[in-house]
């Protein structure tokens, strides 16, 4: 039996425990549900630091979710809460059908001249939806799937999962305890080393340098700090790019967050600013013409003008994310669920989510957001002021698995060799299986996506 009677009905008209694989899967769903809301709360969006664990008896929890998620997602989680003792109202914001990715999606879903409550970026959070929490003095709110959880007075948890492969994942059992040691170990690399230089390859051609910068480290900015930003771990600096960022070279892959794969778009950035978009397909061009149109607008958050400068390279760091099977589907998520994997980086280009840049471009209707190129195999390291050269990334895969500290956290757990193996490694002709890179690069579709949807 699945052991919950008490919500045996889900909104979807779904009855459970029909068959044998059904209670299965309902007991796994059932499992991740109860550790989820059993474990604690910091704020991320990144699976494995997701946590309600706050939550007691009598509590008022908002969740509000898009239209696009699973219900029997939606219903596993309410039902952990009850078990707590918790009450849970669900919103559910409307969102487009289930459908395949287009190649601008990245662009429409990312990019706005309107402030962005008045049409949500995909994954976001709405105003709304966070004043009624804080007016009607919910005890929780569970809200917004990616990207840093705004600063409010209250409990404020993400919901990253839309369908039930995301939620069944192994990623999200991930031991906390060994998730935050592979973030400090990963992280102090960087931050024991200010003033160093990080230096950066993938074999798609990235190929790019920066100094780390001490002073973003202390002036307070948003999602960063010495203190690792859980899932997130950022070798750039947010906005605002300083103007003394030295950050030289050259971006280039063929995988954003939202929209299809691309044919391979090399950007190259000259401290900082991106100087030159090449290939890329459709993707390309679209990114090409809102350079164009931002050329000449000075942002607040940038030392000379234009909209289009690196500030995100982002590490993932949880090496039991998977891509899901359904990824030519929206609900999906596309690329942004697995650039929470180890090793991962994806690297973001233009205004900071949510931030004062964003409301000031917003309420004078100019362009504003940022696009995303993902790395899926870079090799990152640091060459420290006295000449070390001291690994961070390599080759895709996080060094500090390799750490004895992290290891024998591991080994608390399990097997530190089976906890500190990446489970999904993607299969790319001429960097992790045979075949070329070159033609995978032209259409790398063709290689990723079901012969349906190519
Ligand atoms: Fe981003």
């Amino acid at each position: 039996m699945c052991g919950n009677e008490g919500h045996s009905h889900s909104p979807t008209g779904m009855s459970r425990g029909a068959t044998g694989v059904r209670v299965m899967s309902m007991n796994r769903m059932q499992t991740i549900a109860q550790h989820v809301v059993g474990s604690a709360e910091v704020r991320r969006s990144a699976a494995g630091f997701i946590g309600y664990g706050d939550t007691k008896r009598g509590d008022r929890v908002l969740l509000a979710v898009p239209r696009i998620t699973d219900g029997e997602v939606i219903e596993t989680v309410i039902g952990a809460m009850h078990d707590r003792g918790a009450k849970v109202d669900l919103m559910v914001l409307d969102d487009e059908p289930d459908r395949d990715f287009r190649p601008l999606d990245e662009i429409e879903m990312m990019m706005r001249r309107e402030p962005y409550w008045v049409n949500l970026r995909r994954g976001d959070r709405a105003p709304w939806i966070e004043e009624l929490a804080a007016a009607r003095n919910y005890d929780l709110l569970i809200h917004g799937s990616a990207g840093p959880v705004p600063k409010s007075a209250g409990r404020y948890e993400a919901f990253p999962w839309t369908t039930k492969e995301h939620f069944l994942g192994e990623a999200n059992l991930f031991p906390r305890e060994l998730h935050r040691i592979i973030n400090e170990h990963t992280w102090s690399r960087i931050t024991e080393n200010i003033g160093g230089r990080l230096s950066l390859t993938d074999p798609e051609g990235t190929d790019l340098t920066m100094s780390i910068q001490e002073k973003p480290f202390h002036d307070g900015r948003h999602d960063y700090g010495l203190n690792p930003k859980w899932g997130h771990l950022m070798a750039h600096p947010p906005t605002p790019v300083e103007p003394d960022d030295d950050t030289t070279g050259v971006i280039a892959g063929t995988m954003s967050h939202y929209g299809r794969a691309f044919p391979r778009i090399e950007i190259e950035v000259q401290r900082s600013k991106v100087v030159r978009i090449s290939g890329g397909g459709q993707y390309g061009q679209g990114w090409r013409d809102l350079d164009e149109e931002s050329a000449n607008i000075q942002y607040p958050c940038f030392p000379a003008p234009g909209l289009f400068w690196l500030w995100e390279l982002a590490i993932g760091t949880n090496p039991k994310i998977r891509r899901p099977s359904n990824i030519d589907r929206l609900s999906s998520d596309g690329f942004e669920w697995e650039r929470r994997r180890g090793g991962v980086i994806h690297c973001g280009f233009g205004t900071r989510w949510r931030s004062a840049e964003e409301d000031w471009a917003g309420d004078q209707g100019l362009l504003y957001g940022h696009l995303h190129v993902h790395l899926l195999f870079p090799t990152l390291t640091v060459e420290t002021a006295d000449g070390r050269v001291i690994p961070v990334i390599e080759h895709g895969r996080l060094s500090a698995y390799d750490d004895p500290e992290v290891r024998d956290v591991a080994a608390r757990y399990g097997d530190p060799d089976e906890l500190l193996h990446d489970d999904w490694v993607p299969a790319i002709p001429g960097i992790s299986t045979t075949g070329s890179l070159t033609e995978y690069q032209a259409d790398p579709g063709r290689f990723i996506y079901p012969v349906a949807s190519r």
